[in-house]
C-alpha cells in the first residue's frame, strides 16, 4: 500500500465503540513507518493571518511610538517575543476583506499625513493608516517571519498592484523605489508571496470563477515575476467545499499561479447566524466543534482531487490561508471586531489540525490561523499593557519542530466516540523525523471523557530516549486569564514508556501531548 494510501486510512479508520458515555480509557495500536519517510512538512504550515480587523492590528501589534507600552519603533515588545518564541514563519496582511478595499498608498510617507479611512468591513471602524508596508515589513522581520501581502483585486486594478510591488521590491533608481528610500527603506523588502484577491466570490468582489480566472490572468500579466519579484503568486481560492471554484481557476488559470488559497472555518453549529460560545460551552459542543474541524480532512482531499486532475506534478501550492474557530463574539464587544476568548479546545482543534496538514504536505506548502492576536482563534490577547498566550499559541509552541521536518507514515486505528451525540475518532496523530534528528510524534486526544493508551509499534527506529510535553487542563473550556498563572500551558509529559521496539502513550483525556524520541 502507498504511503498516502496508509496515511488516508490512518485518518478515516475507525471502530465504533457504541459510545463513551463514561470517563474511561481507550486502547489503540499505531505503526511507525520510520523507514518509509514522506514528503517535507513546509514550516509555512505554521503561518500566521493579521489583518486590520477589531484590535488585531492597532492595539495588537501596534501601540505607537510615543506610547507607554514597550515597543520597538512602534511595534509591541511583548508580542514580538511571544511570535519569535513559536518561530512564526510567515504573516499574511493586510487581509482578509479589508485586503479588497485596501489602497497602499495610504500606508506609506509620514504618518501624520496619512488619511483616515473608514473600515468598512470590520465594524466601521477608523483606519488611521499608521500601520502599513513600512510597519508591517517591519513587524515580520522583528518577528523573523516572512511577508505575506495581499493585495487589492477586488476595488482595484493592475496598476496599482504593480506600483505596489515596485514599491516593495525594486533595487533600482526608479521613482518608486526612490519613494520608498526617502519613507525610511534603503535596500528592497523581502516579499516572497503575494496574494491576488481574498475570497473573491465574496467580500472580494463577489466574483464567478470563470470571472475570476480571467481576471487572475490580467493581473498576472503585470506582475512581472523577475529578479526583483521572485513572490510566489497566490491566487485567492475556495470557500469550503466549493471544490467547482479550485477546479475552474486552476484549468483556466494554473500556468499562472504558484499556489491557490483555500478557506475554512470552524464553527461548532455550522450556523453563521448562531455559531456558538467560546466558552461555557458543553459536551455537545466540545463534539460539534470536532465533527466539524475533522472535515479539514475531507476537505483537502476533494481540493487535492481537482488540483491532481489539473495539476498532476503538484506544481501548485495549495494554502489554506484562513482557518480556525469561529464562534459568537465575546458578549459586550463589537460583533464586528470578532473577538473570542481561547479555551482548551482551541488548544487541541489546533493539533487536530496540524495532524491533518501534516499528512498532505505534498501538496499543502502553507497554512495561516485566523488571526495572530485579538481576533477568532487568537495566539495572543491583549489589554493595555498585558498579554495572555492562548492555549492555541501553546499547541504552536509544541508543534515547532515539525517546522521543516520530513513526515513519517504512522498508521493508526484510532476508536470512534460519541460525544454528545457527534461521532468523532478519539484521537488523530501525525509522526515527522525533525531538523535535529528526533523523531516527533503528536497526538490530540479529541475525546472529552477518555485517556487513550496509544501503542506504537516503532519498526525500524531504535528509540533510546523519549520525552515530551502535554497541553491539558481539568475542563474543557479552561481559559488563560489576563494576569494568573496560565491554566493551560505545556507541562513534561510523564506518561511516556519506552520498552523493546515499542513506544507506550498514557494521553489524557482533552489533551495534545508531542513526544520527542531520540
Ligand atoms: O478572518 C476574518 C474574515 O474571514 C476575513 O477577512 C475573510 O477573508 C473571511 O471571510
Amino acid at each position: 500500500m502507498s504511503e498516502i494510501k496508509l496515511l488516508f486510512r490512518a485518518a478515516l479508520a475507525t471502530v465504533v465503540l457504541g459510545g463513551s458515555a463514561f470517563a474511561g480509557e481507550l486502547t489503540a495500536n499505531a505503526t511507525l513507518k520510520a523507514d518509509q519517510p514522506g514528503a517535507p512538512i513546509s514550516r509555512y504550515i505554521y503561518g500566521q493571518f493579521s489583518e486590520h480587523l477589531g484590535a488585531g492590528i492597532y492595539d495588537g501589534v501596534w501601540v505607537g511610538t510615543n506610547s507607554k507600552i514597550p515597543n520597538v519603533r512602534g511595534i509591541r515588545t511583548d508580542v514580538v517575543t511571544a511570535l519569535k518564541d513559536i518561530h512564526v514563519p510567515v504573516i499574511r496582511w493586510p487581509g482578509g476583506c479589508f485586503a479588497d478595499e485596501y489602497r497602499w498608498r495610504d500606508g506609506v510617507g509620514p504618518r501624520d499625513k496619512r488619511p483616515s479611512r473608514k473600515n468598512n468591513w470590520w465594524g466601521g471602524s477608523p483606519e488611521t493608516n499608521a500601520f502599513g508596508t513600512h510597519e508591517f515589513m517591519d513587524f515580520a522581520e522583528q518577528v523573523g517571519a516572512d511577508p505575506y501581502v495581499s493585495i487589492n483585486m477586488g476595488s482595484s486594478d493592475p496598476t496599482e498592484m504593480r506600483e505596489w510591488i515596485e514599491y516593495m521590491v525594486s533595487p533600482g533608481d526608479d521613482t518608486l523605489a526612490q519613494e520608498r528610500r526617502a519613507n525610511g527603506r534603503d535596500k528592497p523588502f523581502n516579499v516572497p508571496f503575494i496574494g491576488i484577491g481574498n475570497e473573491s466570490w465574496g467580500c472580494g468582489g463577489e466574483m464567478m470563477p470563470e470571472y475570476y480566472a480571467n481576471e487572475y490572468r490580467r493581473f498576472s500579466a503585470f506582475f512581472h515575476k523577475n529578479d526583483d519579484n521572485k513572490a510566489a503568486r497566490v491566487a485567492s481560492g475556495a470557500n469550503a467545499f466549493d471544490v467547482n471554484w479550485t477546479d475552474v481557476v486552476t484549468k483556466n488559470a494554473g500556468r499562472f499561479m504558484d499556489a491557490i488559497s483555500l478557506h475554512y472555518y470552524t464553527i461548532p453549529t455550522g450556523e453563521w447566524s448562531k455559531k456558538g460560545a467560546a466558552t461555557g460551552f458543553d459536551k455537545a459542543a466540545w463534539g460539534k466543534t470536532f465533527a466539524q474541524t475533522l472535515r479539514m480532512e475531507d476537505l483537502l482531499q476533494k481540493h487535492i482531487a481537482v488540483m491532481d486532475k489539473n495539476d498532476p506534478t503538484k506544481r501548485i501550492g495549495l494554502y489554506v490561508d484562513e482557518w480556525g474557530t469561529w464562534y459568537d463574539v465575546e458578549p459586550g464587544t463589537n460583533p464586528g471586531h470578532l473577538y473570542q476568548m481561547n479555551t482548551l479546545r482551541d488548544g487541541v482543534v489546533a493539533a487536530a489540525n496540524f495532524n491533518i496538514f501534516q499528512r498532505h504536505t505534498d501538496r499543502v506548502k502553507m497554512t495561516n490561523i485566523a488571526q495572530t492576536i485579538n481576533v477568532l482563534q487568537a495566539m495572543i490577547l491583549t489589554r493595555g499593557d498585558q498579554i495572555v498566550l492562548t492555549p492555541t499559541y501553546y499547541a504552536y509552541k509544541m508543534y515547532a519542530p515539525f517546522q521543516d521536518s520530513t513526515a513519517i507514515p504512522l498508521d493508526v486505528t484510532a476508536p470512534e466516540i460519541d460525544v454528545g451525540g457527534s461521532k468523532i475518532p478519539a484521537f488523530n496523530a501525525s509522526a515527522a523525523k525533525g531538523k535535529d534528528g528526533k523523531t516527533y510524534i503528536a497526538v490530540a486526544n479529541m475525546s472529552p471523557d477518555d485517556s487513550v493508551k496509544l501503542s506504537v509499534a516503532m519498526g525500524a527506529l531504535k528509540a533510546k530516549a523519549v520525552s515530551g510535553q502535554v497541553l491539558t487542563a481539568e475542563k474543557m473550556d479552561a481559559v488563560n486569564a489576563f494576569g494568573a498563572k496560565p491554566a493551560v500551558a505545556p507541562a513534561p509529559f510523564k506518561g511516556a514508556k519506552l520498552s523493546g521496539d515499542k513506544l507506550t502513550l498514557d494521553i489524557p483525556s482533552k489533551s495534545v501531548v508531542v513526544v520527542a524520541v531520540d
